[in-house]
């Protein structure tokens, strides 16, 4: 194998259709970060590449429901993932977005480049479309009953009831999310991948580690889960793959008899690994072709799970059809994280939103960074709670590093006036000491390189802990007084372990690693100075004991699991399962999702049932004098007497409408004066995207008084 001379290391584009959640921090940006730090730490050449994927259906449908434009989604989500993703610590040397001029003529010329290499062969397929709309459907805009299950609304590519991967002709009964119409099936052409082709050398690529007879990475450092899910794939025979979609969202397919054809998310995403290289490089006057094309590049993709065949089969293919790009040296997917014993569901509200977390729990980012390291999903599925958030911060941080470090600090002040103490002799204590450090230090960047995020924090953590024994087994605060000598060895030991640790803790906890970096009065310390133990020369002026943890009491805590509970629609809270993961509900919200359904609190059905609501016929109809808002409705409800009711709704009815209408009546509200008329009761009306107001009524008529529930 090649000697590597550089790193190019991505993450996986986030959808800008939502927000981040937890489960996308463990699932890839978590790990590529502390992978990348480390290696920063090492003096290895790096680019850590990541941004936005702007384009495809998921976008134009959250447009639709939220009636604004694909544009204004991906501007509002691309600010709020960039941020977040910054303030958490995740530091890309690029965050770019796909949307933007450099990456279309990207994607295009690379579309182009495939073309001329006879990449692709062009089918005709039959493919439903939406004579009300003129449109072509992508598999998201059709929505039929699941022929597995019976659910009447799964999706063209997917049902999210039982997780079937669907194809938009095997839905029963399909309609278009656009118009509700009934699509018809039209020909049109698409440009397929001749995967086919690739079948061979791919195989032999990713199962012995060769490629174009050298030998390319070492498939023993692949994870089995990665291997297992291509080989599957590889058994069923690789089959052409269609690179172009009908939609008016993305980026176009450069060719004149491609009219309202863009390239699928396989032809423009990854592509966006490149183009954000290439931005990053404009912007530092540097070059990009040597992060993709150089022979001494070793190239890295982070992602989840379900984008293993896309990263560690497609892109590769891609890049080798192309020519002149190097392919994947790993692809280190993690499967997912769960939360509270139930599977992440964007659509359901069953998630910890990044932004919210960064905003209720202000400075602490490296609490969550810490649990989720413990957790992450690096063999199999995982779960975070709240209360294990809890006690790793009680229990870990703040009872192992805090605690450490706080001891150390607190009594060299005491001691020595906050300058720190020189080493004297070691004893064989000490040596056993630095022993274990140095063998835990060095353990930390051999998990890292083996993609053991966990191992890997383990191996830090047990510098802390060295630290903290060693305290504890010599209790210098009692010692002072019979022997200071001893006393300020061991200080000075602790000291530099707390320097060690200051470094090792970097990749994992960078918040935190500089903290304690300004309290020691050190700066950016190269990885080689893990295994020293000298870093604190005598005298070196010490910064203030701060505590680098808080406790967390249940006090705390409660709110977010009560939060949660509050958030999500109530058919969860009854045991209904989680429908099975679906790819859409672990990458961001999708299609299927709104992200926050309700913004209000959870209510008991005892609550809903205090409201008296009843099927009422309008007799008589006319305008509040002076109030232009205000009609005066008088409405029958199977009482003696017609009930007055004063509605908001002159906007949107004109009083000659309105007789004979049925509405849906809170026949049990406390009466209310308004403009001088008494309202003993309120209409219900539904709300539309544009602030329309439209009755609520039974679909079929029902008697004056028949009830609602
Ligand atoms: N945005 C897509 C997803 O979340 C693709 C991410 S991987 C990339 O599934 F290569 F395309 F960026
Ligand atoms: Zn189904």
């Amino acid at each position: 194998m090649k000697e590597i001379k550089r790193h190019t290391i991505t993450a996986a584009l986030p959808y800008a259709n939502g927000p981040l959640h937890i489960g996308h921090i463990a699932g890839a940006y978590l790990p590529a970060d502390i992978h990348v730090r480390n290696l920063r730490q090492r003096g290895k050449e790096v680019l850590f590449i990541c941004g936005s994927d702007e384009h495809g259906a998921a976008i134009t449908i959250r447009a639709l429901k939220e009636g604004t434009t694909p544009r204004a989604i991906v501007d509002k989500y691309h600010a709020l993932m960039d941020r977040a993703f910054r303030e958490f610590g995740i530091r890309f040397d690029i965050y770019d977005r796909t949307s933007s001029d450099l990456h279309r003529e990207t994607s295009q010329a690379f579309f182009l480049k495939l073309l001329e290499n006879g990449a692709f062969s062009v089918q005709e397929e039959q493919q439903y479309y939406d004579e009300e709309a003129k449109q072509f459907l992508a598999d998201r805009y059709i929505m039929g009953t699941c022929p597995t299950c019976g659910n009447p609304d799964a999706y063209g590519d997917q049902c999210e009831r039982c997780g079937s991967a669907l194809s938009p002709k095997d839905l029963i009964d399909p309609r278009s999310t656009l118009s509700g119409a009934k699509p018809v099936l039209k020909p049109t052409q698409h440009w397929y991948l001749r995967m086919d082709e690739a079948q061979q050398w791919v195989e032999r690529w990713m199962n012995t580690g060769e490629l174009d007879g050298a030998m390319h990475h070492d498939p023993r450092e692949w994870k089995a889960s990665v291997l297992g899910q291509c080989n599957s794939w590889l058994k069923d025979g690789l089959r052409p793959r269609a690179m172009t979609r009908d939609l008016d969202w993305g980026v176009p397919v450069p060719l004149p008899d491609a009219r309202g054809k863009v390239l699928y998310v396989w032809l423009d995403a990854p592509i966006g690994y490149i183009s954000a290289t290439k931005r990053w490089a404009k912007d530092h006057n540097a070059d990009w072709e040597k992060w993709w094309k150089a022979e001494d590049t070793r190239l890295i993709h982070f992602i989840g799970k379900d984008n293993i065949v896309f990263h560690a089969i497609i892109f590769p293919i891609l890049l080798k059809l192309h020519g002149g790009f190097v392919l994947p040296q790993n692809v280190p997917a993690n499967e997912f994280l769960n939360l509270e014993g139930r599977k992440i569901s964007t659509s359901r509200n069953w998630a910890v939103w990044l932004h919210e977390y960064l905003e209720r729990w202000p400075g602490r980012q490296d609490e969550l960074r810490y649990c989720l390291g413990t957790i992450l999903p690096e063999q199999k599925d995982s779960e975070f709670t709240w209360k294990d958030f809890q006690e790793k911060n009680n229990n870990e941080l703040v009872a192992i590093i805090g605690n450490f470090v706080q001891r150390v600090f607190v009594l060299c002040h005491k001691y020595y006036g906050g300058r720190a103490p020189g080493a004297g002799a070691a004893t064989g204590q000490d040596l056993a000491l630095w022993s274990t450090v140095h063998a835990s230090a060095e353990e930390v960047a051999r998990h890292i390189d083996h993609f053991r995020f966990r191992d890997a924090l383990a191996s830090a953590m047990n510098v802390a802990r060295a630290g903290n024994k060693y305290l504890s087994d010599h209790e210098p605060w009692k010692l002072e007084k019979t022997d200071p000598e001893r006393t300020r060895t061991i200080l000075a030991n602790s000291l530099n372990v707390a320097a060690v640790l200051s470094i090792v803790l970097e990749p994992f906890l960078p918040h935190t690693a500089e903290k304690l970096r300004r309290m020691l009065g050190l700066g950016d310390l190269p990885w080689a100075h893990a295994f020293r133990s000298d870093l604190i020369g005598e005298g070196q002026e010490l910064g203030k004991p701060e505590h680098l943890f808080k406790p967390i009491t249940d006090a705390e805590i409660q709110p977010e699991i009560d939060r949660l509970h509050a958030n999500a629609p109530q058919g969860q809270e009854q045991g209904q399962q989680a429908a099975p993961v679906a790819k859409s509900e672990h990458r961001s919200a999708e299609a299927g999702g709104s992200g926050v359904v309700s913004a209000k609190a959870t209510i008991a059905f005892d609550d809903f049932a205090k409201l008296d609501l009843r099927v009422g016929t309008i007799v008589a109809a006319e305008r509040v004098p002076k109030a232009d808002k205000l009609l005066k409705l008088a409405i029958d409800i199977g009482e003696a007497v017609p009930r007055t009711v004063v509605s908001g709704i002159a906007a949107h009815y004109a009083p000659e409408q309105l007789a004979g209408q049925q509405v849906v009546l809170v026949a049990n509200l406390e009466p209310r004066k308004m403009r001088g008329v008494e309202s003993q009761g309120m209409v219900l009306m539904a709300e539309d995207a544009g602030g329309r107001l439209v009755f609520v009524q039974p679909r079929d008529a029902v008697g004056p008084g028949g009830e609602v529930r």
